[in-house]
């Protein structure tokens, strides 16, 4: 391939998109990078772009705030116009977004080859909205590039043997990222700087999930949880837009330190300088451990089974009780960090090698 366009438009996906575009970025493929606008905040998107030196966007759609069928439609529409315009030999999306189900529909309509980053992964759970755009884009990708063996059972499991695709383990792209970001980050951060939040002295926290913030019980008992361990241990907690919407919608009182969103430098810093880390995102269970920090996951399954199963993430969904008792079990343990499960961080440079010959 010769021509590739990318999609981005969440926060994850500009994480991702830092490692493999700087890769492709070294290599005979030209990339169009188009930004949907899905994020569109300063700290939810330029932060990430102006620190780890991601290509200027080519095209930004600005489509955001609207609902899911709506967001999706219009993205596939411009999406589609591009595509005709610029005829590439592949379309890259990443992960599980409403950017990557419309990026994926809109290129295989046009027999454009689809390439997935991020394949494979399951929740389970056909309630998310994430849940259903990775499983449909997974089945119409023509390339699925997976970062664990569970990811790559999965798809076996749902019969991808007999599909036309190409399947391949190739690691985590944001292992990557958080390797060639981890010293950086370092120097750079600010969070740290004239800020009441001290070193060691505070869990992270990070909650948006729709299944979590539209629920109004689920976010009461989570939120009553975090308000219970913030007394005891401290919480620290960059608040998504959504979150923040919500708590006001349904009137609930957070007592934790918020902050806005940090950028990629930021959170690293609030990651490697945490007692442990709370979330229903998925970037960062896995960044918690790679930077050797335990994980309470605030959903009912995770994609990264792993992580659960080797005990460095703890399931806890929004069950109050669960929550204090795990959150109190962590900070009592002494645990070691040293598996390899997201492969050797150079996951991107796979990625690229195999586009480049295909
Ligand atoms: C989306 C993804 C989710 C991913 C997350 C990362 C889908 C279905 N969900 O969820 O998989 O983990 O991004 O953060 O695609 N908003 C702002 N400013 C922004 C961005 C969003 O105010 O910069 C507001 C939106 O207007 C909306 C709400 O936050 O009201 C939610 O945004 P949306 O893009 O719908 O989904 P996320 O919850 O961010």
């Amino acid at each position: 391939m010769n021509k590739i366009i990318t999609i981005v438009g969440a926060r994850p996906q500009f994480v991702k998109a830092a490692a493999v575009s700087r890769e492709m970025a070294n290599s005979n493929i030209h990339e169009i990078l188009v930004h949907t606008g899905q994020h569109f905040d300063k700290n939810m998107s330029d932060v990430f772009f102006d620190e780890m030196q991601i290509p200027k966007p080519d095209f930004n759609l600005e489509i955001n705030s609207l609902s899911h069928g709506a967001m999706t439609g219009r993205m596939m529409e411009q999406i589609e116009k591009l595509a005709i315009e610029i005829k590439p030999d592949g379309l890259m999306v990443y992960g599980d977004t409403n950017s990557t189900i419309a990026g994926a529909l809109a290129a295989k309509k046009l027999h454009i080859p689809v390439i997935h980053v991020e394949s494979g992964l399951r929740s389970f759970n056909m309630d998310m909205p994430e849940e259903v755009n990775r499983i449909l884009t997974d089945r119409i990708s023509d390339i699925l590039f997976c970062p664990t063996e569970s990811a790559v059972q999965n798809l076996k499991r749902e019969g991808f043997d007999n599909y036309n695709c190409q399947i391949i383990q190739n690691g985590d792209v944001m292992y990557d990222a958080a390797l060639f970001y981890s010293n950086l980050a370092e120097e750079k951060a600010t969070v740290f700087n004239n800020s009441s939040i001290k070193p060691e002295e505070y869990i992270l926290v990070t909650l948006h999930r729709q299944e979590n913030t539209d629920e109004p019980n689920r976010l009461r008992e989570i939120v009553s949880a975090l308000n219970e361990i913030h007394k005891k241990y401290g919480v620290v907690i960059p608040l998504h837009p959504r979150t923040r919407k919500k708590l006001d919608q349904f009137n609930i009182e957070l007592q934790a330190k918020t902050i806005d969103p940090v950028g990629y430098f930021d959170m690293i810093q609030l990651i490697k300088n945490s007692r442990f880390v709370m979330t229903d995102s998925g970037g960062l269970q896995k960044e918690a451990y790679f930077f050797k920090k335990a994980c309470i996951t605030m959903r009912d399954q995770t994609e990264w089974v792993e992580l659960v199963n080797h005990g460095f993430n703890f399931l806890t969904g929004a069950n109050r009780k669960k929550i204090l008792e795990t959150a109190d079990e962590i900070e009592n343990k002494n645990m070691h960090f040293e598996l390899d499960l997201y492969g050797k961080g150079n996951a991107s440079k796979k990625i690229v090698d195999i586009l480049a010959k295909s």
